[in-house]
């Protein structure tokens, strides 16, 4: 297709007001005040709280997020419900909607459900005026742009204002950022990645990421290896930390300890020091499911080999899960029937209310099955979230005490751990780096126990208290 000359970008729709869709229109919105950004979402309750006048109840908590929504929003930042209205006025259309793990049917648990995908491809189709630049911003398989185009492609009933039909140009542009440094990672990226099949599309994305991208971190490839890239990119990563996490197993056994071993391997400069911390497991929306997907896509190209060389890291994380409560048991006399435990940390990392696929959704369902009795406390991940995520409700009583195999949501840490047996931190939020461990032992039941999945609390604290402490990676004394 020939495309002809085209104004730069005044105007963005972004369908999807997630995690993802919210800060990254956010930051575009602030970066580039001549360009009107409507980010439309079909959840009236979800738009409503991006709209609140009180800050701290935007939907998505991410340090930062704040101060760039009050900047925009407004300005040249809107939150509406409004689809159609939003995608005919905009020059170009972001589809950022979720893509969960198929549960059913072709592919289930494994290829990405793509019926949300799909409603939006048809939504633009039918709403678009004029030549419009669709842009894939969820993690998508690979070869999902072909789908798209081809929905966008297919002869409309309507026709835009001028009496012709629409146009488009599909570009892929993965997201990278990391959730809870989402606003720094939108404003200083590493790369941004555009995907496209012609130079004057790919372009006019560029374009408006060079307001505040120098142009050397702005990478332009075919659709086809930027939607790979991403999934490619977070394989790796999550490899890293299955890695690592199969090397703490090792540390416990053999009495080495894995932080010194990460920081022994991650002076190599080859290696890098990042992403070396042990830890629960992990979690988030992206990892396992880019994982599975890529798994899925190699059976489909015929490389069963390579589907069970990435499969493995998932596995190795299910694995880490089920020998960390499996583990706390063993040390609890082999029972935890009746037992008071008190989980600190339920978000999958520190500095988000995200809950998808967290660690500890696991390891609390496995110790409920064994009839202890939890109290969950998190700074910021919520009740309702914590009870979806369980799918049991939450045994709310006035002691902490609820039945055996039963779990209650405590706002104060003092209050999770009167009675309990054993602290298990799964979450390596910054408020239990400084616990008063000596005050904390006065309330437990001795002989008690602390596990420490995240290394954030203080040890010689902890074992001065008199407490008995677990340290993932670490071999006992
Ligand atoms: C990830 C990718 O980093 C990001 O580029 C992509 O766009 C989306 O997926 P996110 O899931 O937000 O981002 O968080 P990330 O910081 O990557 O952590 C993922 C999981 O790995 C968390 O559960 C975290 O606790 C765990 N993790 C991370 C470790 O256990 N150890 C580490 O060293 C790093
Ligand atoms: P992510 O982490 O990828 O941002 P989320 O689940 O947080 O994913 O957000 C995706 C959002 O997309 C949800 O708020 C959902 O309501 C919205 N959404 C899904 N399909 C549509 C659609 N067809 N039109 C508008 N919004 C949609």
């Amino acid at each position: 297709m020939t495309i002809p000359f085209f104004p730069s970008i005044k105007s963005i729709c972004c369908i999807g007001a997630g995690y993802v869709g919210g800060p990254t229109m956010a930051v575009i919105a602030d970066r580039c005040p001549h360009i009107e950004v409507t980010v439309v979402d079909l959840n009236e309750a979800r738009i409503a709280a991006w709209n609140d006048s009180d800050l701290n109840q935007l939907p998505v908590y991410e340090p930062g997020l704040d101060a760039v929504i009050s900047r925009a929003r407004g300005r040249n930042l809107y939150f509406s419900t409004s689809v159609q209205k939003s995608i005919a006025a905009a020059d170009m259309v972001f589809i950022s909607v979720n893509t969960p793990t198929k549960t059913k049917g072709i592919g289930a648990g494994q290829a990405s459900d793509l019926r949300w995908v799909e409603a939006c491809a048809r939504q633009v189709a039918q709403s678009a005026k004029g030549h419009t630049f669709v842009v894939e911003k969820s993690t998508l398989p690979v070869r999902t742009a072909a789908t798209i185009k081809s929905i966008l492609d297919a002869p409309q009933k309507h026709c835009d204002g001028a009496g012709t039909s629409p146009t488009f140009s599909v570009l892929s542009n993965p997201e990278f950022l990391a959730e809870g440094t989402a606003i720094k990672d939108l404003e200083n990226p590493d790369r941004v990645l555009i995907g496209g099949e012609d130079a004057e599309s790919i372009e006019a994305l560029a374009d408006v990421y060079s307001n505040w991208v120098p142009p050397n971190k702005i990478l332009r490839t075919n659709v086809w290896s930027s939607e790979l890239s991403k999934l490619t990119a977070n394989a790796f990563l999550a490899q890293r930390i299955s890695s690592i996490n199969s090397v703490a197993a090792l540390c416990e056994a053999t009495g080495a300890d894995v932080r010194e071993v990460a920081l022994a391997i991650g002076a190599d400069s080859r290696l890098g020091p990042k992403f070396l911390n042990a830890g629960p497991g992990f979690g988030g929306s992206c990892f396992q499911k880019d994982i599975l997907n890529l798994v899925y896509l190699c059976h489909h190209f015929g490389l069963p080999e390579v589907a069970s060389y990435w499969e493995q890291v998932v596995k190795l994380n299910d694995w880490q899960k089920n020998r960390i409560s499996r583990l706390l048991v063993h040390k609890l006399y082999g029972t935890v029937t009746g037992k008071k435990i008190a989980i600190f940390g339920f978000a999958f990392k520190a500095d988000t209310n995200d809950t998808r696929e967290s660690p500890s959704i696991r390891i609390a369902l496995n110790l409920i099955e064994e009839g202890a009795k939890l109290a969950i406390h998190d700074p910021k991940a919520d009740v309702q979230q914590i009870s979806l995520e369980l799918q049991t409700p939450r045994q709310e009583t006035t002691a902490g005490f609820g039945p055996e195999g039963s779990w209650d949501y405590v706002d104060d840490v003092v209050d999770a751990v009167k009675g309990a047996d054993a602290v298990l931190i799964l979450t390596e939020w910054d408020q239990y780096r400084t616990l008063d461990w000596c005050h904390i032992a006065t309330l437990m039941r001795a002989p008690a126990w602390v596990f420490d999945t995240r290394s954030v609390a203080d040890s010689l604290k902890v074992k001065e208290a008199g407490l008995n402490l677990w340290r993932l990676g670490e071999g006992e004394d």
